[in-house]
């Protein structure tokens, strides 16, 4: 769907930034400004702050920001359609209808009856669980410890005794079969008809990360098999896309996330304090879930089962997680089985310990390695050490590479020289067949220096337009070393030639969250330095280096036959000089 600028514009006119982010965060007014404790990281001080002016936030801490869709996007996690949606609601606006197709349509609104139906089940659930004929459920449930809190949390139930219960009490409530089918909360057989996919089972909903009831996982309340079955992927349940717990553990406000393997394990960990834990359910971690890990934190914790099959898919979800740019340790489980042993075994107190000394990834890759080689033997030791420098070497950065040559060396006693050695051998040969392109994260913070000035320069322009003469006579949006402060600068030119400016607008010509937060960064950037003169004496420092870089950037991409270009270039190098003797005042 399109929606005009103007509306967009209208949404956010109406909905005061300082209004709705106390709808989320307690904020206190200090000067022009609010601050409060930041929702997006944990901290004990405020240091989030909300302008009313700039109609942005941004925090001192972590670096959120953006204006007041963005806070809606990165606070509820929502898209961009679906934040303007809840504004305007707020805001009693009315959005045009979404002309979509009739395919789109019927599939949204099967989506939202399967919803309907999932938390009719859910609910129904819920209520045997604390009937008479849940009565072996729930004895089951507090027999393995947990409390009535917990129960309730996570909304658990009882699926019934019967096989058609489910089924028979949603008809009865008017749900078709068709829907029913498109639920995956009944299975057809030739013999039986249809039936209930869950019965006289323990029931635990899946929940998506707003809370909505998409699946649900069943356990016997015994040994038979299969011990738990899940709930078929429908229009709204996508094993490979959700996380079990994910819902609680977004808002945790831990700095990072502990990820585990089952229902019982994340429902353990939440009660012993840990609500930062969720699992991938009955499947392995896949790139989504490590993209959708992402969105919420920068370290991952593995708590798999201390078994043959936990180490497997360790070993598979660290790559994966390397690969978004999630950093990730291993944590020791023995001699326990799971977390949910471990925690009733140990205590929360020891699980903590545990998570604090959890193995590095990259050195737990590294010790499953050791496990299949002799390292009595002189020969096998060697092989291992080849292979280890080998992995050693992937990494792009000298430092990291240097880092671990340390640690394994020490660890399994081997020269340091020598195991650097290999490790260059390998980097030689890899040179010739080298692999994929260095991400954009891992690129060296070019020029991060620079960048400063240039965010200084746009944050004083918004503060003291009386410097835009001055400065936009000899700075040039595209003299901006940084793509997105290039595209920000003419933006803010053009408010300033018109003489209105209006931050939370530029905000909205990005559409990229990061991009959003750059912006945040900006405009937030601390103007003051001192007195008047000596921010008069910045002022002109941060002209002159960013001129200086523009000039040394033209220069080398200057042909030596563009005489034009190399007049331009001493014009342009006269002009830095000139600098000296120009006086600016705010
Ligand atoms: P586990 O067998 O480790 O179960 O399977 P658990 O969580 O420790 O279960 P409890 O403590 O005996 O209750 C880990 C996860 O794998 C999926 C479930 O999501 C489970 O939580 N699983 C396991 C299934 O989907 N089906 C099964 O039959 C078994
Ligand atoms: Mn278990």
């Amino acid at each position: 769907m399109f929606y005009s600028d103007e509306l967009i514009e209208e949404v956010r006119l109406r909905n005061d930034i300082v209004d709705v982010i106390s709808g989320y965060v307690k904020l206190q007014r200090k000067g022009s400004s609010y601050f409060g404790l930041c929702p997006f990281h944990n901290e004990k001080s405020p240091s989030f702050s909300v302008s009313p002016q700039k109609q942005m936030y941004y925090c001192f801490g972590c670096g959120a920001g953006g204006n007041v869709f963005t806070f809606i996007r990165q606070y509820e996690n929502y898209s961009f359609p679906e934040a303007l949606k809840l504004l305007a609601d707020r805001a009693g606006i009315t959005l045009p209808e979404e002309d979509e197709s009739a395919e789109n349509r019927r599939r949204r609104d099967l989506r939202t009856a399967v919803l309907e139906v999932n938390k009719m089940a859910g609910k129904y659930y819920y209520y045997l669980l604390r009937t008479e004929q849940g009565a072996r459920a729930m004895a089951y449930l507090k027999d393995r410890g947990l409390t009535d809190e917990t129960i309730r949390s996570f909304g658990l139930g009882y699926a019934g005794r019967y096989s058609d219960q489910l089924s028979r009490y949603l008809k009865q409530q008017g749900v078709s079969d068709s829907l029913l089918k498109e639920s995956g909360l009944v299975q057809i057989s030739e013999k039986q008809g249809m039936y209930d996919k869950f019965w006289n089972r323990v029931m635990f909903p899946i929940m998506d990360v707003n809370s909505r009831v998409i699946g649900f996982g069943g356990r016997v309340m015994g040994d038979a098999k299969p011990k738990y079955l899940n709930s078929p992927e429908t229009v709204i349940f996508d094993k490979g896309r959700n996380l079990y717990g994910l819902h609680a553990a977004r808002s945790s406000r831990k700095k990072y996330m502990l990820v585990c393997e089952g229902y019982m394990d994340v429902i353990a960990m939440h009660q012993a304090g840990f609500t930062n834990a969720v699992a991938s359910l009955g499947t392995a971690l896949t790139a989504q879930h490590a993209s959708l890990l992402k969105r919420y934190t920068n370290e991952v914790i593995l708590t798999y089962d201390s078994d043959e099959a936990g180490v497997r898919a360790a070993l598979r979800a660290i790559p994966l997680l390397r690969e978004a740019g999630i950093m990730t340790r291993v944590l020791h489980m023995e001699p326990y089985k799971d977390p949910d042993e471990f925690i009733k075994a140990l205590g929360k107190e020891t699980f903590q310990e545990r998570i604090d000394q959890a193995q590095n990834s990259f050195l737990f890759e590294i010790s499953v390695l050791e496990k299949s080689y002799n390292m009595e033997d002189p020969e096998g030791k060697t092989r291992f050490c080849r292979e280890a420098a080998r992995r050693i070497a992937d990494f792009e950065q000298e430092i990291e590479r240097e880092n671990y040559i340390e640690a394994v060396a020490a660890k399994y006693q081997v020269s340091f020289e020598g195991l650097r050695k290999m490790v260059m051998s390998w980097l030689l040969q890899g040179a010739f067949v080298r692999k994929k392109p260095v991400r954009r994260e891992d690129a060296p913070k070019k020029d991060e220096g620079i960048r400063k000035s240039e965010r200084l320069l746009l944050s004083w322009l918004l503060e003291y337009p009386r410097l835009y003469p001055a400065v936009s006579s000899r700075i040039a949006p595209e003299d901006f070393s940084d793509g997105l402060y290039r595209k920000v600068a003419e933006l803010l030119y053009r408010q300033l030639e018109s003489g209105q400016t209006n931050t939370a607008w530029i905000v909205d010509q990005f559409e990229d969250p990061e991009e959003q937060k750059a912006i945040a960064e900006i405009f937030n950037t601390e103007v003051r330095v001192g007195s008047v003169k000596e921010t008069e004496k910045a002022v002109l420092e941060s002209m002159r280096k960013v001129m200086q870089n523009a000039v040394e950037e033209k220069g080398r991409r200057l042909d030596p036959s563009d005489i034009a270009g190399l007049q331009e270039l001493i014009a342009a190098k006269r002009k830095i000089q000139e600098l000296n003797g120009l006086h600016i005042s705010l």
